[in-house]
């Protein structure tokens, strides 16, 4: 396989195509709208806070990320600050200590916590952004509805690139150990010629888990849904929508 084949520049701008924006994103953004100061962490290419800015959030909105070419795309728009880093590095940031009355963690981005250490102090971190009674939204898929089997090479993405290149993006899971999911992307030619595969590991986190996370960092969960049009959380659900409050110190 040709390592230039696919840049990392191309998948971020793949993962735009990948993932355009839907309906149910608008619970995200109704919350931003509604906030005057907003951190979203592991903010990826950037869509969310473009869209808040696009239509008129007058206030402070800051993403994080570790990753660079999703942070490029990101920086076309210089009315938002952009940062590069993970979710912890937010504490060794003074200027954002108690700044933010809302912080989000959009599609998912949740998951990049594999580990019990990683996930408490990931959480300890986005403590320390928030103002006393500010809010931390996201999502996380629901291990109850085992998402992870239906990440098969018959369920891959038909899609047109950025480039009009006809790409066929595909899942094959390497392992399911306690929650965590290992898998792989293969991102190929329509007729199958891989152009690169990139691995990724996700945790699935039941409800009760994350509670008991949350808590021990100083947050009290307000809402919970299973879905971003805020139905309820059952075991069918394919998420778990979390509105928690900042009530003490991490
Ligand atoms: C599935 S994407 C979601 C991106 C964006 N929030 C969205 O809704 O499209 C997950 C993002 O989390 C970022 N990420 C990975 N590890 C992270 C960490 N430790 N802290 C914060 N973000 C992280 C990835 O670089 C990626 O952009």
């Amino acid at each position: 396989m040709d390592p230039h084949a696919y840049s990392d520049d191309d998948v971020a701008a793949l993962y735009d195509v990948l993932n355009p924006w839907a309906p149910c994103d608008d619970f995200y953004l109704s919350h931003v709208m509604a906030a005057e100061a907003v951190l979203d962490v592991g903010c990826g290419t950037g869509t969310m806070l473009h869209r808040a800015r696009a239509e008129g959030h007058p206030g402070r909105l800051c993403g994080i990320d570790p990753d660079l070419p999703s942070l490029r795309r990101a920086r076309t728009r210089r009315d938002v600050e952009w940062a590069e880093g993970r979710a912890v590095d937010i504490a060794r940031r003074p200027e954002w200590q108690g700044e933010f009355d809302l912080v989000i963690m959009a599609g998912n981005a949740f998951q990049v916590f594999v580990g019990d250490e990683e996930l408490r102090d990931s959480l300890a971190a986005v403590r320390t952004a928030l103002r006393p009674g500010g809010r931390f939204v996201f999502g996380t898929r629901n291990p109850a509805a085992r998402a992870w089997e239906r990440w098969t090479p018959e369920n891959a993405a038909e899609v047109v690139d950025h480039h009009g290149r006809e790409l066929r993006v595909e899942h094959r899971v390497e392992s399911v150990v306690d929650g965590v999911v290992t898998l792989t992307e293969t991102t190929a030619a329509r007729d199958g010629e891989p152009l690169r595969v990139d691995r990724g590991v996700l945790r699935f986190t039941a409800a009760e888990e994350i509670d008991r996370f949350l808590a021990g960092a100083g947050f009290q969960v307000a809402e919970r849904y299973g879905d971003r049009r805020r139905g309820p959380l059952t075991g069918a659900s394919g998420e778990i929508v979390t509105v928690a409050h900042a009530v003490r110190a991490a």
